[in-house]
């Protein structure tokens, strides 16, 4: 009989529910919430009351898409942290009532963790490459910026993480310094396509180890900005596509830094990249061309993969389902996380 999972996902502001089958996509539903545009960030009391809007109608969605009925679902995984605190009450709610009314398993998923496995989604009539154990992921999202060797499924260690913003901070940081909507990362993205990188040069910090450290960065681009406005104003509006290219140069070249040092010191060459982040054609590039120029072999997620969505969930939960590592019915959500390490 094939294991079916359904995949809960309700971390930050995207309401996503997923089903797979014996570890193939058969579906995968996520409803955005534009709510927050307006704020220039996540708000989380209206991101709990989307979630809490949405939730049904989402998992309605992704049973019907699959053509799966409730009763044929083996097991329900969900995300328990990290994350906003009301963001995740509704999905590991909902998720507890559906298990309880089938009687079937209740499966914890850490969404850091099940960020990396979208690597193991396999799709009907697509043949992927998955990265071989051991391997290095980047771990690049809105709150998270880790480098991590995963062992297997469920055994990942973190090499080196950041002390203060994230990869995907920074870039919203930045783009809300310039003007741009939220998410900025996207934005930034754009713009650089038609800028030079080397336009203008940014500070690359200096910490110990592999950790990172993006604080400084958004400071100094906040300084730059500032004096170059004021000594002609309309600075940031002439030159958007070069700042933008600058600045994910910088992102990336940082990013790459301790990436390729961490691939030096364990003769790890499998090389994968996973988060929001992930999305950015800068950093794809980039580790593409690293990956020729030093024999790496690089697997990048698909651009649905990278952000929220529940299919990583999905597939956490099924590894998790094929070791019995079931969750109890009294389980809390935890807005902090421990990422899984062994
Ligand atoms: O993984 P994710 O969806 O949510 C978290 O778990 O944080 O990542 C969201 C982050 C945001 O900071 C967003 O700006 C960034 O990913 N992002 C990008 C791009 N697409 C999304 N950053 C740079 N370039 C992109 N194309
Ligand atoms: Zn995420």
């Amino acid at each position: 009989m094939s294991v079916i999972i359904l995949g809960i996902e309700s971390s930050c502001d995207e309401t996503s529910a997923s089903v797979i089958s014996d570890g193939t996509l058969l579906s995968n539903v996520i409803a955005g919430q534009e709510v927050h545009r307006k704020y220039g960030g996540v708000v989380p009391e209206l991101a709990s009351r989307a979630h809490q809007q949405n939730i049904v109608p989402v998992v309605d969605t992704a049973l019907s898409d699959a053509g799966i009925g409730r009763d044929q679902v083996t097991a329900v995984g969900f995300t328990r942290g990290p994350g906003l605190m009301g963001s995740l009450l509704v999905g590991t709610s909902f998720s507890k009532g559906f298990a309880l009314s089938l009687n079937i398993p209740l499966i914890e998923v850490n969404h850091l963790q099940a960020h990396i496995l979208v690597h193991f989604i396999k799709e009907h009539g697509v043949s992927i490459a998955q990265p071989a154990f051991p391997f290095i992921c980047l771990l690049v999202s809105g709150g998270h910026t880790q480098l991590v060797i995963v062992k297997n499924h469920l055994s990942m260690e973190i090499a080196g993480q950041t002390i203060d913003d994230a990869a995907g901070e920074a870039f919203d940081k930045c783009a809300k310094l310039m003007g741009l909507p939220y998410p900025g990362g996207p934005w930034i993205d754009k713009y650089a396509r038609e800028g030079d990188p080397k336009a203008f040069f940014f500070p690359r910090p200096s910490v110990g180890g592999l950790d990172y450290s993006f604080s400084g960065l958004k400071t100094s681009f906040l300084y730059f900005l500032r004096d170059r406005e004021k000594e002609s104003p309309g600075f940031i509006k002439e030159n958007i596509n070069d700042l933008c290219a600058s600045l994910q140069y910088t992102i990336v070249q940082i990013l790459m830094y301790n990436l390729d040092r961490l691939v030096f010191d364990t003769g790890i060459t499998e090389v994968a990249l996973a988060g929001g982040v992930a999305a950015n054609s800068g950093l794809r590039n980039a580790v593409g061309e690293y990956g020729k120029r030093n024999k790496w072999r690089v697997y990048i997620p698909k651009p649905v993969y990278t952000t929220d969505n529940a299919a990583m969930i999905a597939i956490t939960a099924y590894y998790k389902y094929l070791q019995g590592a079931w969750s109890a019915q009294d389980v809390t959500p935890e807005a902090r996380f421990g990422f899984c390490s062994g």
